[in-house]
């Protein structure tokens, strides 16, 4: 008999993870604790932007015609328990309030609701990014709380999907990686990945600080890339030299690599930020901090960079005072092809600039409805030509594919100044020069 799926926390991961086992030929019984998502994806609708991720939530959701119905959402925690033999565990993980450390009590809360109703063998396989040393916790509270105890398993098998190519990552994903203490727990896992695996996707199998760390680990070192090249940018701005040519440069050098090496105004988003600072909390506690010091500078050197965009928008505009100057914000994403605003700079960046007295007006493709939500106050145009119209200057920060695409002459008719500052280094500055542009970008010479 084929394994029966359940996907707990139907977010950005879970729904994402849900879909894909539908289409790896599972049946899949999705949960979460907010109705409102579940109504939306009962009804095959997906509540975020992902792209490819409805089409194939809709080939697999009960009650769409044509689906094949091996997809379905509850909010019933029996049910779910009744059903699977392998629950994914999705849940957020986000930073603590006030304090760097991981706030785990969304993970807690999923294995306190799920650990009674496991009355059958089943395999809990943590999928949240978490402080290494959660797992092994977890694994003793669900022997002492599953009413089948040791028959109720635990494993971590961290999830590396990028938004934006998510159900691409979550099909074909580049590694998988399981922390396991038993045979029976690695067999499962290599049954329910035997599509990726079969097509190439390494399996690494490990043990559970060791799953965790990888998560972490790699999480740190692709914030330290982006802030090494942004530090980069820092010098090049005071010696005026280039870093798009520096990154290219460096980049041929196969131990570098030109991946993650474009200078702008650094990473953001519901990961990369709270994983480093739960990172070397966690290091704290373990008395390894002094490894983690490093990960102090990478998150100082990505926030530094939405200050020295407000700068630049500021010397822009002839320095002084924001008041009664008009800026126009080109994405408020944390990055192109997603809908996700959390810990965006471009949002950070709008926010301060209107903090300090500037009438702000942000146009994003699909980022509108939850930037609004997070930044009542700023105005919002539908279009990317609305919101520059009168502008006295406008900035790049979300390197989406439209704005690439944006005619500069076009674009020049409707400010009052011609003045664009690429926060991304991804537009073409002669394109916009030839359109009589004044064009500055990060960590590049002003001509
Ligand atoms: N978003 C990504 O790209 C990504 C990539 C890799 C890893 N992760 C990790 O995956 C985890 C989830 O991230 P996300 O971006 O999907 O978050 P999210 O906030 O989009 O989704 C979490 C979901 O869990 C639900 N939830 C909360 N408490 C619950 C409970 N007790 N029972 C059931 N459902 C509950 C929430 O309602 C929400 O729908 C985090 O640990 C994150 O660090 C995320």
């Amino acid at each position: 008999m084929a394994l029966k799926i359940t996907v707990i926390g139907t977010g950005y991961l879970g729904a994402t993870h849900a879909a894909a086992m539908a289409e790896l030929g599972y049946e899949v019984l999705g949960l979460d604790i907010v109705p409102e998502k579940i109504e939306m994806l009962q009804r095959g609708e997906v509540p975020m932007y992902e792209p490819g991720l409805e089409e194939l939530l809709r080939k697999h959701v009960a009650g769409i015609e044509g689906s094949t119905g091996r997809l379905r959402f509850t909010m019933d925690w029996a049910e779910v328990a009744e059903f699977g033999d392998v629950h994914f565990m999705c849940t957020n993980t986000p930073q603590k309030h006030g304090e760097y450390a991981c706030d785990m009590s969304y993970v807690d809360r999923a294995f306190e609701l799920l650990a009674p109703h496991l009355t059958r063998p089943a395999l809990v396989v943590g999928k949240s990014t978490v402080p290494v040393g959660s797992a092994d916790r977890l694994a003793a509270y669900l022997a002492a709380h599953a009413p089948v105890g040791e028959d109720a398993e635990l494993a971590w098998n961290p999830e590396f999907l990028r938004e934006g190519f998510a159900v691409q990552d979550t099909l074909h994903p580049d590694r998988i990686v399981v922390g396991v203490r038993s045979e029976r727990a690695e067999k499962l896992l290599r049954e329910v990945y035997a599509t990726p695996v079969a097509a190439g996707s390494p399996f690494v199998v490990t043990d559970f600080p060791t799953a965790e760390l990888v998560k972490t680990a790699a999480n740190s070192f692709l914030a330290t890339k982006i802030s090494f090249i942004n530090a980069m940018a820092e010098v090049c701005e005071a010696a005026d030299g280039d870093v798009v040519k520096l990154a290219e440069a460096i980049g041929h050098d196969e131990r570098i690599g030109k991946k993650f090496l474009r200078a702008g105004i650094g990473f953001g988003g519901g990961c990369l930020p709270k994983d480093i600072r739960a990172f070397m909390a966690r290091a704290g506690e373990l008395g390894a901090d002094q490894a983690l010091t490093f990960l102090r500078e990478i998150d100082s050197i990505n926030m530094r960079r939405r200050g020295q965009m407000v700068e630049m928008t500021r010397e822009a505009l002839g320095g002084g005072s924001f008041l009664g100057k008009r800026v126009a914000v080109l994405g408020a994403t944390f990055k192109p092809d997603s809908d996700d605003v959390r810990d965006s700079p471009a949002l950070n960046v709008a926010g301060q600039i209107h903090l300090q007295g500037g009438q702000v007006t942000v146009y994003d493709p699909k980022g509108m409805p939850n930037a609004l939500r997070l930044f009542p106050t700023l105005g919002y145009a539908d279009t990317a030509v609305e919101a520059v119209r009168g502008a006295d200057v406008v900035l790049h920060l979300t390197e989406w594919r439209e704005f690439r695409e944006l005619d500069p002459a076009t674009l020049g008719e409707a400010v009052r100044a011609r003045v664009v500052l690429d926060g991304r280094n991804a537009l073409d500055p002669a394109l916009w020069r030839k359109a009589g542009w004044t064009f500055r970008a990060m960590g590049r010479p002003t001509a």
